[in-house]
């Protein structure tokens, strides 16, 4: 069956790679956005620019991508504790420290990873850092075909789809427009055997006035993402359909799963797990 094709806007993103015109160096990308907030060096001038924007607009930005990444790691552990031994990781960004397959393959060497991303840089870097690597890979997608993220031969080749899988949509969904978004999660959720686990750490609105989210939707809008917009905890809870959310239920990404020592104040982030 053919997916529907959503609105993305002009010449931008995955599909905007095919345009002759297109110079992803000039414009800032999330992933790399995220990257430069985070003192990685995959980023261009524009991204750095960009992750200055972020910042005057929302000072706690760069503590916000690195609580995020603490809760990555956390949470890979939590998993494979639960015996998930795959993960398909989408939005996963330039790697980093601590990416899943480092966490994962530490304690299962051959524990299973497919990084998702529409971001060609991030796929280029992530690629190159698994060319050794016979279980984990990178492929570029749009998490908005799901299908074609499920019948990617990559992920035919490493993912068991009769094994539980960890699902993992971290600091990404927030990228992607209403409908798309439920639609596409629920479509993979519903892919995946029992004992697997959705993952979701978002953006939350009720943090935000409505004149900063208004400026950060309107930054995002020269980048390479279709939307950028908080959602209320009710509707980021929405995505776990009838999955079991472990305890302690959505919180702050920093205070999961066991409350953690940060400061909530200025947090944007909300996270939860959810048993499948
Ligand atoms: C803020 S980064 C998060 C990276 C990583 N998950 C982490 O938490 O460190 C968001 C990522 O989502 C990716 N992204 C945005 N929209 C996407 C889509 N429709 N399909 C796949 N990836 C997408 C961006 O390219 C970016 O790398």
């Amino acid at each position: 069956m053919t997916e529907p094709v959503p609105d993305i806007h002009s010449g931008v993103g995955f599909l905007g790679m095919a345009n002759a015109d297109s110079d992803f160096s000039s414009r800032p990308s999330s992933a790399r956005i995220y990257d430069a907030l985070l003192g990685g060096n995959h980023n261009f001038a524009a991204d750095r620019e960009a992750a200055q924007g972020l910042l005057t607009i929302f000072p706690l930005a760069g503590d916000m991508a690195r609580a995020n990444r603490a809760f990555l790691s956390r949470v890979v552990h939590y998993l494979l504790d639960r015996g998930v031994h795959q993960f398909l990781d989408i939005g996963s960004g330039i790697p980093t420290v601590g990416n899943v397959h480092e966490i994962a393959q530490r304690r299962i060497p051959d524990a299973r990873v497919v990084y998702v991303d529409i971001d060609p840089v991030a796929v280029a870097h992530s690629t190159d850092i698994l060319k050794d690597n016979p279980w984990a890979a990178a492929i570029q997608a749009d998490m908005r075909f799901p299908d074609a993220v499920l019948n990617h031969p990559t992920v035919r080749r490493l993912i068991d789809l009769d094994q539980p899988i960890g699902l993992m949509f971290v600091a990404m969904l927030h990228f992607v427009p209403e409908d798309d978004a439920y639609r596409a999660v629920q479509s993979l959720r519903s892919a995946l055997p029992a004992g697997s686990y959705l993952v979701i750490s978002h953006g939350v609105s009720e943090t935000v006035a409505d004149a900063k989210e208004a400026e950060v939707t309107a930054l995002y809008r020269r980048t390479d993402v279709s939307a950028a917009h908080g959602r209320t905890r009710d509707q980021i809870l929405s995505f776990f359909g009838d999955a079991e959310i472990v305890p302690p239920g959505l919180v702050w990404v920093h205070e999961w799963p066991d409350g953690g020592d940060g400061d909530a104040r200025g947090m944007a982030v909300v996270a939860a797990v959810g048993e499948i």
